[in-house]
């Protein structure tokens, strides 16, 4: 039967960790994956995940299963990192969180749900997006609709141009909000702007769906939440995926969780089975070792405040990182300002190249970066700055 199958590219941002890796070149460049590096360019286990799994070393006295919801107090604990301790409070009887597979995994979840509650559902997500969003929204035959976000020009989100397109959705369509520091171009949402979009969803009856994939890794905590939060208080509805992917360093672990906010406590019995069954028919149940590895971590006040140091190191470091890149860019005398990447958040921006500047940078000088000229702040370093910027000048001055 395999014969008819036919081979496919490999996937735009996973493909690139593989073509690095081939690569001979000891002056290659990984600015492709959003995976965070140290300044020696590590991806290293953070101390408190560490100490963390010492003591589930020590203590865990079972591998039995875990059950589709996988474990509660991980639920609890990201419904409070997530919310805040007080709205979580405050929204308790409406909520439900239950643990997936990573982002990924959460988002495919999310998926299946929304189509379950409406077959005909349509998904209004930005212009650009985290190109893996279409396949996994697309794999439950869920519309998707695209909505002016970024402009390539001028660096800003084209907010006029997002809201008016907005207001052709109707009250069965759901609208996709990266939480904070946008998967590819970097530029969030202004607290008025989120304000805006609360009253558009209100108005248009719009259900709002968030990735938050980077929380902690944009302004800090809680300030990368502010979006969530205004929303869920508002909102009679809600759907959020938070992955630990990026903020806890444990990409490989797969753990995530999916908060949905009912607008009645009636409704989170429903919610909740339709939930566990979709899981059970998908992967059954989620893997446990990343979300006892976070429930250790916010469970225990100095292992969550190192925690949080760390993740604060991390944030410092990518936002120096911006800054350090435009001066030399400003240093080294290249016409393009690219003063805009210090006004954006998290681990991405867009250089602003076409895709043959991309090549080649990739193909003459072994710098590895998305086709849509995504950059990972995080792969820069003080051993490879000089050479990122002597090779993006040199692209840059061929093609003027
Ligand atoms: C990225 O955008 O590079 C990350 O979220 C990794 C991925 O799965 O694409």
């Amino acid at each position: 039967m395999f014969e008819s199958l036919t081979s496919l590219n490999a996937d735009p941002i996973l493909g690139l960790m593989a073509a690095y890796r081939a690569d001979t070149n000891p002056e290659k460049i990984d600015l492709g994956v959003g995976v965070y590096m140290d300044s020696r360019g590590r991806t290293p286990v953070m101390a408190a995940v560490k100490e963390a799994e010492t003591r589930i070393l020590a203590t865990q006295d079972t591998k039995s299963y875990v059950g589709p919801a996988g474990d509660a107090v991980f639920d609890e604990l990201m419904a409070h990192l997530l919310l805040g301790e007080s709205l979580s409070g405050k929204l308790h009887s409406r909520r439900y969180t239950i643990q997936v597979p990573g982002g990924c995994g959460g988002l495919r979840l999310a998926a299946e749900f929304i189509a379950k509650a409406n077959s005909d559902a349509r998904i209004w997500v930005s212009n650009p997006t985290w190109p893996n969003h279409i396949p996994l929204l697309g794999a439950a035959n869920l519309k998707i609709e695209t909505y002016p976000y970024y402009d390539y020009e001028n660096h800003v989100i084209r907010f006029d141009e997002m809201i008016s397109t907005l207001k052709n959705a109707n009250s069965s369509d759901l609208l996709l909000l990266h939480g904070c520091c946008h998967n590819p171009c970097g530029a969030d949402l202004s607290r008025d702007q989120w304000h805006a979009v609360k009253d558009l969803a209100l108005e248009k009856g719009i259900t709002v769906f968030i990735d938050m994939a980077y929380q902690g890794l944009g302004d800090g905590l809680d300030d990368d939440a502010f979006g969530v939060r205004l929303l869920a208080e508002s909102l009679p509805e809600l759907i959020v995926v938070s992955s630990c992917s990026k903020n806890f360093g444990l990409y490989r672990e797969r753990v995530g969780a999916l908060t949905v906010i009912c607008q009645s406590p009636s409704h989170v019995p429903a919610v909740s089975s339709q939930l566990a069954a979709i899981a059970r028919g998908i992967y059954s149940m989620p893997p446990d070792h990343g979300a006892s590895i976070v429930r250790v971590i916010l469970q225990d006040p100095s292992l969550r405040s190192n925690w949080e140091l760390e993740l604060t190191e991390m944030r410092d470091r990518i936002n120096s990182l911006r800054a350090s890149l435009v001066q030399r860019l400003r240093d080294a005398r290249v016409k393009t300002d690219f003063g805009f990447i210090t006004q954006e958040k998290g681990m991405f921006s867009f250089l602003g190249i076409d895709v043959n500047q991309v090549r080649q940078l990739t193909e003459n000088y072994s710098v590895y970066l998305v086709d849509s000229s995504r950059i990972n702040l995080a792969g820069i370093n003080d051993g490879n700055i000089d050479y990122l910027v002597a090779s993006l000048t040199k692209v840059l001055a061929e093609n003027q």
